[in-house]
């Protein structure tokens, strides 16, 4: 993953709680292209990293922009945003990746709840350079916490903005028109009401990111297993209390982490043999039904033993 230490060029309250940050390279330089639905890591100090999309204009080659959600019960990384970070200071990033691309379609649902907003935004130019047909839903407490509303108004009644103290919950539809690719980003109750919902909708049709990592499920097993590294030629044993990605360092293979949440995508890894244990938030049923690549960070294993591209 690249690494770039950016300036921040410009930091604008944007909603109750939300600051957009705009990152420009030192010398006015050309950024790495991106594509909707990308994110950066945010290096920040003490070594934390967050991930933000990308929410700018995808065909400015010098500006990144983000938008950053206060996040009260977080780790840092916001109250960093927020409180210290200011215009001019230089922050390091990571990236751009992209786990949550737009698949092109006639017809898009665009599904946004809070901060969720940001890797829509690129969305939602991009369907309107390609002509597309699309909708947004988009949700928040209160009308003054939705960040980005007023650069929204502009598409008229594309957008349907529902703050939840005025129009109580998201009116998510029974079933989306036909051909109808469905993007949703925002928190899990939103993200878990959406798939319900999704459970009859055509396979394929709904893609979701999270802000936070959706699986807090039992392990498939809670007995050691064994993970071989084949292009290494090293076996480590895996204990319930050490994840795939502590046994494969511990073992002197390197393999580069973010997030350690199976948020980011940073630390994904081929499956050669073996069922994983899928417990990242980025796979689709599909992709973890193919069961050819994990995410070691959080991702385990369902068989005795796991061979691994490494
Ligand atoms: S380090 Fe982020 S997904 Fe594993």
């Amino acid at each position: 993953m690249t690494s770039l230490d950016l300036r921040v060029a410009t930091k604008t309250r944007v909603a109750d709680g939300v600051v957009a940050l705009t990152l420009e390279h030192p010398d006015g330089g050309r950024l790495p292209d991106w594509t909707p639905g990308a994110h950066v890591d945010l290096v920040l100090p003490g070594g934390l990293t967050r991930q933000y999309s990308l929410c700018g204009d995808r065909w400015d080659p010098r500006t990144y922009r983000i938008g950053v959600l206060r996040e009260p019960d977080g780790r840092g990384g916001s109250a960093y945003v927020h409180d210290v970070l200011a215009e001019g200071d230089t922050v390091a990033i990571g990236g751009p990746r992209n786990n949550f691309p737009l698949v092109p379609s006639e017809r898009y649902l665009f599904v946004a709840g809070g901060i969720g907003i940001t890797p829509l935004l690129p969305m939602i130019h991009q369907a309107e350079l390609l002509d597309a047909d699309w909708h947004l839903l988009y949700g928040g407490r209160t009308r003054a916490s939705m960040a980005f509303a007023d650069e929204l108004a502009r598409h008229g009644d594309r957008v349907t903005l529902a703050p939840q103290d005025e129009r109580g919950p998201l009116d998510l539809p029974e079933r989306p028109e036909p051909g109808t690719r469905v993007y949703c980003c925002g928190p899990a109750g939103l993200l878990e009401a959406v798939e319900r919902r999704a459970a009859h909708w055509p396979a394929g049709s709904l893609r979701t990111e999270r802000f936070t990592a959706g699986n807090g499920s039992t392990p498939a097993r809670d007995e050691p297993f064994e993970v071989v590294l084949r292009r290494s030629g090293v076996s480590v044993t895996v204990t319930p209390d050490r994840s795939v990605l502590q046994a494969i360092n511990d073992a002197g293979v390197g393999v580069l982490s973010s997030c350690r949440q199976g948020l980011c995508g940073t630390c994904e890894t081929g499956v050669l043999e073996g069922v994983p244990d899928h417990r990242d938030a980025l796979l689709d049923d599909a992709e973890r039904a193919a069961g050819d690549s994990m995410f070691v960070c959080v991702s385990r294993s369902r068989s005795d033993r796991l061979v691994l591209d490494l």
